[in-house]
């Protein structure tokens, strides 16, 4: 792949976000019976996406723009059609133990094999899945075609451990790790209890998963990444912390066992777990207290908007410049999937053109929409593989560049603002104010000579509130509001830079605002 072309030509383009690091969703090679979640091999890239020698190229044109790249690591599982599986089937040894393999548990009148329990698939269906050549059951708690490794054979954990090295030789400055609540499962095999969830008996959530996901070896076994990650950046020595960030989707007292030494963080899904398009500015306040009042002591807060696996924030929330208002400002890493940046929203998928395994996933996958142009930009091949939002021709990078106010806009200086002291250090107070609607949360300086902020917004969506800046206002602070200056507001909301009143400050429905100003302590 030639030096300007993937992602690579458009580094310049995320360098100017603002943005410290780029997640890739795997890359290695792969049959792409789940878009990449299914790897052939570890230590390569797909020729999808391009080679090995491209892959460093991007590393150090990244690095030159002072920019990491963060890999996806799936420890679950590979693809069946990975050399280690395909070994393991034929009881090749050092494979044989591989994988989660087990005998029928006996086989039916017509002579089929009866699985070894009730165990699911996330996908649905059974997690057992038949070999003919070994005889002899495989579990995959994702699709067929995933089969799950066996973490209770150390030459497994070894084997992963030895590909971390592979790519922080390459210069990657992390990984975000997938599914990790499901490495490690009941080696007696009991049948999983019913959840009373009313679905279809193959649907995932028909069980309660408490042998198959979140068992006590999980952490352990990922604290033993997290020392050989640590090892490394100290004999490397170059000031580098290589990040370790968990997909982790359990009840918040789970969620928190992933924190201390097991990673830097699990992902914080409050604001897609417990929120949607109807919740005001209370939920969002549970959502950002709901993190920090759990987290353990030195913990790393962090605030996910949106990933490749849920309906875009766009959607989900029907907020845009709103709901990167909301993260972007709160303490600790905020993760942005692309074109949230942009405000761009689910697609509708027509039945016969999903691609999907699951089936759900593809409405926020389609392209990124960088122009006007055909496929908004993102490919000049026949047809991209999913379709292009019919919304591109004005939701797009370049339309936004040349927009007075865009959420592109409204991006840039958030991430700009990460930068001031009361961001990177400042305490976090939050309140609701104007019945349960507007939530406003501030950012105080620890030097009362440096600027705080405050973010408002009004959650409403069809009642206009007016909110009470001034000295004195938002009893919940601890502290007066003095010189208010609004920096950033969002698109529509007419609210006033300069000589606004602060004693009524008039938020339309949806509408929200950052606001600088001295703090003064009462
Ligand atoms: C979680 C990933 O985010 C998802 O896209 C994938 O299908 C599963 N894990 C299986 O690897």
């Amino acid at each position: 792949m030639p030096k300007s072309t993937g992602i690579i030509s458009k580094l310049d383009y995320i360098a100017s976000l603002g943005v410290a690091a780029i997640w890739l969703s795997p890359i290695y090679k792969s049959p792409m019976a789940d878009f990449g979640y299914d790897i052939s091999d570890f230590r390569d890239i797909d020729p999808l996406f391009g080679t090995l020698d491209d892959f460093k190229l991007l590393v150090a044109e990244a690095k030159s723009r002072n920019l990491g790249i963060i890999m996806d690591m799936v420890p679950n599982h590979s693809s069946d059609e990975h050399e280690w599986f395909v070994k393991s089937e034929q009881k090749i040894e050092p494979y044989t133990d591989y994988y989660f393999w087990q005998p029928a548990k006996g086989f039916d009148p017509n002579g089929a094999p009866i699985p070894p329990n009730n165990w699911l698939s996330v996908f649905g269906g059974s997690a057992w899945a038949w070999s003919e050549l070994r005889q002899e059951f495989y579990l995959h708690q994702f699709h067929a075609k995933q089969p799950d490794f066996n973490y209770r054979n150390p030459a497994i954990v070894q084997e992963l451990k030895d590909i971390l090295t592979f790519w922080y030789d390459l210069g990657v400055y992390g990984f975000r790790w997938d599914a990790v609540t499901h490495m490690f499962e009941d080696p007696a095999l009991p049948d999983e209890p019913v959840s009373g969830n009313p679905v279809d008996p193959n649907d995932y959530n028909y069980l309660k998963h408490i042998y198959t996901q979140n068992l006590p070896e999980t952490p352990y076994t990922l604290s033993l990444y997290k020392a050989h990650t640590d090892e490394y950046s100290l004999n490397a020595g170059d000031g580098l912390h290589r990040v370790m960030m968990l997909e982790v989707w359990n009840p918040i007292e789970e969620v928190m066992q992933y924190y201390r030494n097991v990673s830097d963080f699990p992902f914080n899904f409050r604001f897609l777990t417990t929120m949607g398009a109807y919740s005001n500015g209370r939920d969002a306040e549970n959502a950002i207290r709901g993190w920090v009042d759990n987290i353990p002591d030195n913990g790393w807060p962090n605030w996910v908007l949106g990933n490749h696996d849920i309906s875009r924030v766009g959607s989900r929330l029907q907020l845009t410049d709103g709901a990167i208002l909301t993260t972007l400002l709160l303490p600790g890493t905020s993760i942005n999937y692309y074109g949230e940046e942009l405000g761009m929203v689910d697609t509708y998928i027509p039945p016969e053109e999903v691609v999907d395994p699951a089936g759900y996933r593809d409405p926020p996958r389609t392209p990124m929409q960088w122009d006007d142009s055909q496929f908004a930009g993102f490919t000049t091949g026949p047809k991209p593989w999913l379709r292009v939002n019919d919304n591109y021709l004005t939701v797009n990078v370049a339309a936004e560049e040349a927009a007075d106010e865009s959420v592109l806009k409204i991006f840039r200086k958030l991430v700009a603002l990460r930068k001031e002291p009361a961001i990177q250090f400042g305490t976090l107070h939050t309140t609701v104010v104007s019945y349960e609607l507007v939530l406003a949360y501030a950012r105080e300086a620890v030097n009362a000579t440096d600027r705080s902020y405050m973010v408002v917004l009004n959650w409403s969506h069809d009642q206009t509130h007016v909110v009470n800046l001034s000295p004195g206002a938002f009893g919940a602070f601890p502290f007066e509001i003095t010189n208010p200056t609004v920096e950033i507001r969002t698109i529509g909301s007419d609210i006033p830079y300069d000589n606004f009143d602060p004693s009524a400050f008039t938020l339309k429905p949806r509408a929200g605002c950052v606001v600088s100003f001295n703090a003064v302590r009462k």
